[in-house]
């Protein structure tokens, strides 16, 4: 039989910077459904990739004195960029596009030609506002106290030629779209699109630019490129092969099934997406779904706010499937979370090394200490199950259905919330069953103990499967340690209690989720973040150069003098102050004091020959005076303030002018 297909995607993401936690977070939803349906015997493709074409990525390889192609490769495919991180988070992707692929280009030309050609894309003057960071256009009357409406940001006033889309011809459409079917959930983004976008009244919208050259050329008008959302969406065709011979699966898994997409970019994915595939008369999507943001102290991550979360360190420092589960369990799927160190750390050892692992790993030892490790046969059976046994296995074999409910709802926080109840409910089992009681008297209650640990087994196997698609790794480690056939790990045999052969053998293997140190976890997070930080900063800054103009005679009239150290100590409570007595050549001991005991230690500094500018007004510093000052060179060096004194050939006399 034909397999049912699925398709589905996440947003390409902009490699304008490196990606952080939220950008993760999108994925491993994505990923955890994509293997979930994989697991319930669909045919699934899952797409992602990144959007790699707008001003914002012109202006920062500017910045960065490099092309833009030169800056989106480093990103996407450079160490830590886009594919490694999705490579170490374990991201079961079957596609990736990039924007600047060549199929991709000529067929984003080819769309914008049958667009304009039939009618629905025309030429006009652009007059509005533009948000550069998110590449939106708006119109006055939808800024939000006069900034853009997503970001809050600044915006500016923009005019010139352009094409146009004619998106007002599709408003009711589009609005009997949402407001009756399921294609937007959850619900309440069907609310905020139809009260703020279409009841206001959709306008047409700009859909070509001319004032940067960074996207895909109008092929028929040259000087324009296409807008980059424009550019964007259609990925999730041209990556099926529409209109382009790199693939040819577009007729296979078209229309989508789910677009997953963060809360921001639902309007382009809930209006313009559907009322350009009306006009390009192709099937829409089944649904997209607008999921939360993970917040940083209750605002959103970004880079400009420097409050940006490394899924590098955290993985490393948790495992990737620890940081998956996480993600996934601890904040419901539409909405917004608060994201923290510490209830990620809570989270690990609550569900992972006391809940799961402790149920794994007691069921496993007492599988080996009572039995050698292999169970005898009739232990799937007992004639006389006890209500701790009914309920157990009742709970266990129910599961699979109440799980799939919530992963069809796109509640993956819910369908592990269920997993937890039946992982919660075996290790209650044990304390009623107390096995090592049991294990006193083997002659009399060995067939009981083997049953109870069966049924333990059963219930870890379960489990094992339905957690999979969070922690395809940790589970395969799992099935190893209760010896689960291929044929027990299936989705089928999740619901099939007593899938698990009688006499498996049993091994008991590392510990899959070794509790954490909450305090030293914290403490080496914050000095890894801190490492991160300085390692990403300038290794060399100076400041800007002046470019106020000082007339000679002003310049002439400072005074700088070689001079020589005859002593130097530093000031009694001060942290910083060195105190120098000088030779300036004058015969008279000049006295400076500098702050630079950061720097330099007192001894190390008698004899040198220094640089002093000596006409400066006296001025008292910790109750001593100081005539004039001594020059040094300062910059930064990763962030830190450096210092050099300036030091001059010892044959230069002192009291000798600088000119
Ligand atoms: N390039 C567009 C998408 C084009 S799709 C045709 C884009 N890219 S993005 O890199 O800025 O964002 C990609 C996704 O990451 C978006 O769905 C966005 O919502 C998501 N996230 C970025 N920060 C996030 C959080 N802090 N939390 C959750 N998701 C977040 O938009």
């Amino acid at each position: 039989m034909e397999k049912k297909k699925f398709y589905i995607t996440t947003p390409i993401y902009y490699p304008s910077d490196k990606l952080h936690i939220g950008h993760t977070y999108c994925t491993v939803a994505t990923d955890a459904m994509a293997r979930y349906k994989r697991l319930a015997g669909y045919d699934v493709m899952f797409l992602t990739g990144t959007d790699e074409h707008g001003q914002k990525i012109e202006d920062k390889a500017k910045e960065a004195g490099v092309t833009p192609q030169q800056f989106v490769d480093r990103i996407v495919d450079g160490p830590q960029g886009v594919r490694d991180l999705w490579k170490l988070m374990n991201i079961s992707n079957d596609r990736f596009i990039r924007t600047t692929d060549d199929y991709h280009v000529s067929a984003i030309q080819k769309i914008f030609r049958k667009m304009h050609d039939n009618g629905d894309i025309y030429k006009g003057t652009y007059k509005g506002k533009y948000c550069k960071p998110c590449e939106s256009f708006w119109t006055e009357s939808q800024l939000v106290d006069g900034k853009c409406p997503d970001c809050g940001r600044e915006v500016q006033d923009a005019e010139e030629e352009a094409y146009f889309f004619r998106l007002s011809k599709y408003a009711d459409r589009v609005r009997d779209l949402l407001e009756n079917t399921d294609f937007l959930q959850p619900r309440s983004r069907v609310n905020e699109m139809v009260k703020n976008f279409i009841d206001p009244g959709l306008e047409d919208l700009c859909v070509s630019r001319t004032s940067f050259t960074w996207g895909i050329p109008v092929d028929f008008d040259p000087g324009h490129v296409v807008y980059v959302w424009v550019d964007a969406l259609f990925n999730y065709t041209t990556a099926l092969g529409f209109l382009n011979d790199k693939y040819d699966d577009y007729d296979h898994y078209w229309p989508a099934d789910y677009h997953f997409v963060g809360k921001e970019i639902v309007r382009f994915h809930s209006i313009i997406w559907p009322a350009m595939l009306m006009s390009m008369g192709m099937p829409l999507p089944k649904h997209v779904f607008g999921h939360g943001w993970l917040l940083l102290d209750g605002g959103k991550m970004s880079k400009s706010k420097g409050n940006v979360v490394d899924p590098y360190i955290l993985a490393e420092k948790f495992g990737v499937d620890a940081l998956r589960f996480f993600l996934m369990r601890t904040f419901p799927f539409g909405s917004d979370g608060n994201f923290s160190n510490e209830l990620l750390i809570q989270t690990i050892n609550t569900d992972l090394a006391n809940d799961l692992g402790n149920l794994v790993s007691r069921t496993t030892a007492m599988a080996g200490k009572y039995f050698g490790g292999t169970l005898p046969e009739g232990c799937k059976t007992w004639t006389a199950p006890e209500d701790c046994d009914q309920s157990l296995i009742a709970m266990a074999s129910g599961l699979r259905d109440a799980y799939e409910a919530q992963m069809e709802s796109c509640a993956p926080h819910n369908a592990l919330a269920e997993v937890f109840k039946v992982i919660q409910r075996a290790n209650k089992y044990i304390d009623e069953t107390a096995p090592w009681s049991l294990a006193r008297d083997m002659e009399a209650n060995g067939a009981r103990l083997a049953h109870v640990l069966y049924n333990l087994l059963e219930a870890t196997r379960i489990c094992g499967i339905l957690l999979s698609p969070f922690m395809p790794e940790s589970m395969d480690k799992l099935f190893a340690q209760i010896g689960a056939p291929a044929d027990a790990r299936t989705w089928e045999s999740a619901a099939l209690w007593g899938a698990l052969p009688e006499t498996v053998t049993v091994t008991k293997g590392e510990n899959l989720f070794p509790r954490i140190d909450m305090d030293k976890a914290i403490e080496e997070l914050e000095a890894a973040a801190e490492s991160a930080r300085k390692a990403a900063l300038p290794d060399i800054e100076v400041e800007p150069q002046l470019t106020e103009k000082v007339d000679f005679d002003t310049f002439c009239k400072s005074d700088f003098r070689a001079v020589k150290v005859k002593a130097c100590e530093a000031v009694k409570k001060s942290a910083k102050l060195l105190k120098f007595t000088l030779d300036d050549g004058t015969g008279v001991d000049r006295q400076i004091l500098s702050g630079i005991h950061a720097w330099y230690e007192p001894e190390d500094l008698i004899g040198k020959t220094l640089i002093a500018i000596v006409n400066l007004p006296p001025r008292k510093m910790m109750g001593l005076e100081s005539n004039g000052m001594l020059i040094s060179a300062v910059h930064t060096e990763k962030g830190e303030e450096a210092l050099h004194l300036i030091m001059v050939d010892d044959a230069i006399p002192a009291g000798a002018k600088l000119c």
